[in-house]
């Protein structure tokens, strides 16, 4: 499909699709989609509109989806090549009790055993790699026994780039920011990162989006450690400002409520998210699948 086709607009803007339903979670981001069976491949005009519905809403919901991993890698794969998670690189092979390893697949499990969770905290997936991925399709197949809990909520970068002050974009404009890959243990989880180099790298701290060319802040509490360049002082100020910016304002966000068989794909260039562990001891299940992206650039 050529990239010229799809359009970019608010979601005030109504769409004629034609093969699927796309029903906005809010004017701002995120949407449910219906209309496709994920355990077959899709035509060409079903992924166009599947392209067209992730560039207006970021966070795709697509539920009672009962797939195999050979079909949600085969979804992920029309997007681009699938990304192998920094634990797999070290040779760890996560799984489910039971389940093969696959390097592409990374489980999302939480239990009665569980000390920390994965994404419990705002980040975007893996930013601390040079190419960080593009999107992340995460499949729920048992949410919590209780009958509630574990959404992941969503923010938007763009909106949150948007509403900061002319003054402000244009100081952000030349700064970069170092993303570290052991951040999340010591900051999310609590606890000492496992042995070993993680990835270290440095990003704009404004990006731009490659497809829609819409600016967004891209820094996160999850992976980002400090701003170079300036002093500790300043940066630690400066990172807490900008994150509460993103965190505080529900306007830029959007929370799914995961049913059992959910499969929820959100563009990691421009949405950072958050597990909500509200459900201990019971537990949640699923597995994700990430793209490949480029490097995020001004
Ligand atoms: C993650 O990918 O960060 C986990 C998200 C979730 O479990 O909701």
């Amino acid at each position: 499909m050529a990239k010229a086709q799809i359009r970019v607009a608010r979601t005030d803007e109504k769409r004629d699709y034609k093969t699927i339903e796309v029903a906005p979670l809010t004017p701002v981001l995120g949407a449910e989609v219906e209309g496709l069976d994920l355990t077959q491949p899709l035509d060409d005009e079903q992924l166009m509109e599947v392209k067209q519905a992730f560039a207006d809403h970021s966070v795709l919901v697509f539920r009672d989806q009962e797939i195999s991993r050979e079909d949600h890698k085969r979804f992920a794969g029309y997007f681009g090549t699938l990304h192998t998670h920094p634990y797999h690189k070290k040779g760890s092979k996560p799984g489910h009790a039971g389940q093969e390893s696959d390097p592409n697949i990374l489980p999302i499990i939480a239990d009665q055993n569980s000390r920390y969770v994965a994404g419990e905290g705002w980040h975007s997936d893996v930013t601390c790699d040079e190419e960080p991925p593009f999107g992340s399709m995460l499949y729920i197949t048992e949410t919590p026994e209780i009958g509630a809990g574990g959404d992941t909520c969503f923010i938007s970068a763009y909106e949150a780039y948007e509403t900061l002050s002319p003054a402000m974009k244009a100081f952000l404009d030349g700064l970069d920011a170092v993303h570290d890959g052991a951040k999340p243990y010591s900051g999310s989880y609590g606890i000492a990162a496992p042995e070993g180099g993680w990835p270290r790298t440095k990003h704009p701290v404004i990006t731009r989006h490659p497809e829609t060319g819409r600016k967004l802040l891209y820094v996160n509490r999850g992976f980002t450690t400090h701003i170079d360049g300036l002093a500790k002082a300043e940066s630690d100020a400066l990172l807490e400002m900008l994150w509460r910016h993103l965190e505080v304002n529900p306007v830029f966000q959007c929370r799914v409520r995961w049913t059992p068989n959910t499969l929820t794909f959100w563009d990691n260039r421009c949405v950072q998210h958050h597990a909500v562990w509200d459900y201990y001891p019971y537990s949640r299940r699923g597995e994700r699948v990430s793209i490949v992206g480029g490097r995020p650039s001004r």
